[in-house]
């Protein structure tokens, strides 16, 4: 075998299969849980890559303890799990699978968002559990989105893409952070302050990565500047939003809803949180169809083929390494 490989845990087959062909001896964690730090600094330390999962907190110690590996290949489009810039150092190459989950994440947006707003798991609720007693007019009135105004925070490709499912919504869009240099304003969508944002729209969509910038872009604050009818859906980081904040904020009626994938602490809900009826959570499955998974396991695997051969991977989200790792190996452009 040319390549030992360690896979955190299991992908979906093609991606694994795309490493075998490459003459990879490949690890997969034999568990259905993310593999602990100390499992991970233990096995690394034999290993010539990782491709690994945004679960995985790839920190200093497991990228010290990786020092035969070229590079871990995130099986994410977001890597805040990763310590850049300790990688860097260390000539490790890090990769991501950007692009290929953006339309599903959308659609999962989009999901969230009519189901807090027509109340859709009340509803389920209600009728499974012989609560429905009949057509009633004043029975789980929720809230309008056609025609209403759209807020997109974080105007990248996820956000793009949720602001042209707009379009058939008849909404009006407005979008901050990331002014000007995306593609949205070409779907007519207007560039906002974050505040003006948050004042006018009647949903606010999260789609900013984490960041030191975007940590708690979403406190009490800036939850007391939204309109008490409006609803706030985060399929990004749970971390970009303030959870006690918005909790509060959802008791009091500050605001009127929520739709969260993602949460703070992660897989951990901060106490209150599931006791509210005007919020719809899901397990962080914004990519999760059987294609796209299938396409992130390949895409991954193939920019850690690339990194093992020697050759720049496509999805390398650190090229500040790469003078290093010439320097290291004679690495060749792709
Ligand atoms: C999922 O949250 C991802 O970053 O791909
Ligand atoms: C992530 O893929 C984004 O740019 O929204």
């Amino acid at each position: 075998m040319a390549f030992n490989v360690l896979v955190t845990r299991s992908i979906p087959e093609a991606g694994q299969r795309l490493l075998r062909e490459a003459d990879a001896s490949v690890h997969v964690n034999p568990h259905d849980r993310p593999m602990r730090v100390d499992e991970i600094v233990a096995a690394v330390a034999d290993v010539d890559g990782v491709l690994c999962l945004l679960t995985d907190r790839i920190d200093a110690n497991v990228l010290e303890a990786a020092s035969r590996c070229v590079g871990f290949a995130n099986y994410a489009v977001g890597y805040e799990n990763v310590d850049l810039a300790r990688a860097t150092e260390l000539g490790i190459m890090v990769s991501n699978t950007p692009g290929v989950l953006t339309e599903t994440t959308a659609d999962l947006t989009w999901a969230l968002l009519l189901a807090t707003a027509r109340r859709i798991i009340e509803g389920d609720t209600m009728v499974r559990q012989g609560r429905f007693h009949g057509w009633g007019p004043m029975l789980l009135l929720g809230a309008d989105v056609f025609g209403r105004t759209l807020g997109i925070v974080g105007a990248g490709r996820i956000g793009t893409a949720v602001a042209r499912r707009a379009h058939g919504f008849g909404m009006h869009v407005l979008y901050a952070e990331t002014c000007g240099k995306g593609t949205i304003e070409a779907l007519g969508a207007t560039c906002a302050t974050l505040d003006e944002l948050l004042r006018e729209s009647d949903f606010v969509s999260l789609h900013v990565p984490l960041t030191d910038q975007t940590r708690h872009l979403i406190g009490r604050e800036q939850l007391a500047s939204m309109r008490p009818s409006a609803i706030l859906i985060n399929t990004s980081r749970g971390q970009v939003v303030d959870e006690k904040a918005l909790i509060d904020a959802l008791r009091s009626g500050v605001i009127a809803g929520a739709g969260l994938d993602v949460f703070e602490r992660e897989p951990a809900l901060t106490p209150g949180l599931a006791d509210l009826h005007n919020v719809v959570v899901t397990p962080h499955i914004g990519s999760a169809t059987t294609t796209t998974r299938t396409t992130m396991a390949t895409m991954a695997a193939g920019n850690l083929i690339d990194m093992l051969r020697g050759r720049v991977p496509a999805n390398l989200v650190n090229p500040e390494v790469l003078p290093l790792r010439r320097q290291a190996l004679g690495l060749h452009e792709a």
